[in-house]
């Protein structure tokens, strides 16, 4: 696969403690949310620590093709002019979303529940994910899919009707992309849109209407699940939004932490929302020496400095339940299990095989690669360690997917034998800055390939 560049090999080795202390970039799905709910509301909206990787800022590009005056006013720092709901104008050209499932899904949602027409494209990993389950409750609403690629992929163009019908909506897998897209189409609804979910997903999009004036209500459903309610047609009005450190580029320097012998790192300000911190959970269990100290609110969430040294893992059982607050830290996790004494299984993982890349497939070769014992069985990934550093030594294929070319080149700065990734260019959607952190914690990273 190719995102149209020459491909930017990387590469790790083992070497000394890592130590410092390091903020990681703006979260990626609040970023997202930040942009378009400042294009859905009238006035202007300030955004504070932007995550500036390209993913959002392809979102920041479709908010001003569909009339947003949308400014770059200092590191981090975004103005966003608002059209207000129910404002939107046609794009002129395809709203190319590059590498973005997110910034694409969301926005189809606002799209969709406007009377425009909007063509969605992306890169060659996004025209391989499905859209089908958000145009599917897309339709129900009254939106058209004017034509797509075959399995409803993109590119895609799609129309919104001249009236959106409130819906109420159980969302087939928990995915807070498809409850997003649904709550954002229902803000153009005359009524009252419902988005049931059996597991509850991220809820940044529910906390984020309140702040910009929305209505919105959140019900327990069964044991685990919400039922959330969405007054349609409110008037949002322009607010200020913080962005607080996207806990899942935390999850990079912080098991690099544990695996290297002798490290001892503060990562600063990491969102603790707990829809967000299946890992935490995780590594504690594991035996992880974390220390959250500082604990504090920031921008409507909280956040917390993480205390992270190296420690003695051991592997444990990952119950699927715990999926939707760790979707995307699976295959870092995977990594931190290679280094950790006996089995741990990651149960339930069939939503990783729809990601940037096939998760599941790709972690196991990367895996494989690097002389892990692991094994697939269905849905649930098996990795063995002994506790001792893996081998390392080989080539992990990235796939255009950013987390699986971090997570390999973690795993390089802990193997005998260091890592390497056949490509790191992606990086640059979530985490621009990983390669310099990391050095400034003191890792070993080259860009010399394997
Ligand atoms: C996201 C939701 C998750 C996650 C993605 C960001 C979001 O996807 O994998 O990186 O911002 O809503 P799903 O909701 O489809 O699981």
């Amino acid at each position: 696969m190719s995102h149209g560049l020459a491909p930017a090999p990387l590469s790790a080795r083992p070497g000394r403690p890592l130590s410092g202390s390091l903020r990681v970039p703006g979260d990626k799905s609040i970023s997202h949310r930040a942009m378009i709910l400042g294009l859905l509301a009238i006035g202007e909206t300030q955004i504070e620590g932007l995550l500036e990787g390209d993913d959002v800022l392809r979102t920041a590009d479709a908010c001003a093709a569909l009339g947003a005056q949308v400014e770059r006013v200092g590191e981090g720092a975004w103005r966003v002019a608002g059209v207000g709901i129910g404002g939107l104008s046609d794009p002129s050209e395809t709203l190319d979303f590059g590498n973005a499932g997110t910034g694409s899904r969301l926005m189809m949602g606002v799209v969709g529940s406007h009377p425009v027409t909007a063509t969605f494209d992306g890169d060659e990993s996004l025209r391989k994910r499905p859209m089908g389950r958000i145009v599917e409750p897309l339709t129900r609403m009254g939106a058209t899919v004017v034509s797509q690629a075959e399995g409803a992929r993109l590119p895609l163009t799609l129309s919104g009707p001249r009236e959106t019908i409130p819906v109420v909506y159980e969302t087939p897998v928990p995915s807070a992309q498809i409850k997003s897209a649904v709550l954002l189409a229902g803000l153009n609804a005359p009524g009252t849109v419902t988005v049931i979910e059996r597991e509850a997903s991220r809820d940044h999009t529910e906390r984020m209407l309140r702040l910009f004036g929305a209505q919105v209500t959140v019900e327990p459903h069964g044991e685990t699940g919400r039922r959330i309610a969405l007054r349609g047609q409110p008037e949002l009005r322009g607010t200020r939004v913080v962005v607080p450190a996207d806990p899942s580029s935390a999850a990079f320097p912080i098991v690099a932490a544990l695996i290297v012998p002798g490290s001892d790192i503060i990562v600063e300000g990491v969102m603790t929302n707990p829809l967000r911190t299946g890992l935490l959970t995780t590594l504690l269990e594991m035996g992880a020496d974390i220390v959250t100290l500082n604990q504090r609110e920031e921008g409507g969430e909280t956040v917390a400095d993480l205390r992270v040294r190296h420690s003695a893992l051991r592997g444990v059982d990952v119950p699927a339940s715990r999926a939707p607050s760790m979707i995307d830290e699976y295959p870092i996790l995977a990594v931190a299990a290679a280094f950790a004494t006996g089995e741990t299984r990651m149960r339930g993982l069939h939503e990783l095989r729809v990601k940037e890349s096939d998760r599941l497939q790709a972690v196991a070769d990367g895996l494989a690669q690097a002389g892990v014992t692991h094994r697939v069985e269905g849905d649930d990934l098996v990795v063995s360690g002994t506790g001792e550093a893996p081998r390392g030594g080989g080539t992990a294929a990235t796939h255009l997917d950013h987390r699986i070319a971090m997570s390999f080149l973690v795993m390089g700065l802990g193997a005998r034998e260091g890592m390497a990734v056949d490509d790191g260019a992606m990086i640059a959607t979530s985490f621009p800055t990983f390669v310099s952190l990391m050095r400034c914690l003191g890792a070993d990273l080259g860009e010399d390939g394997p």
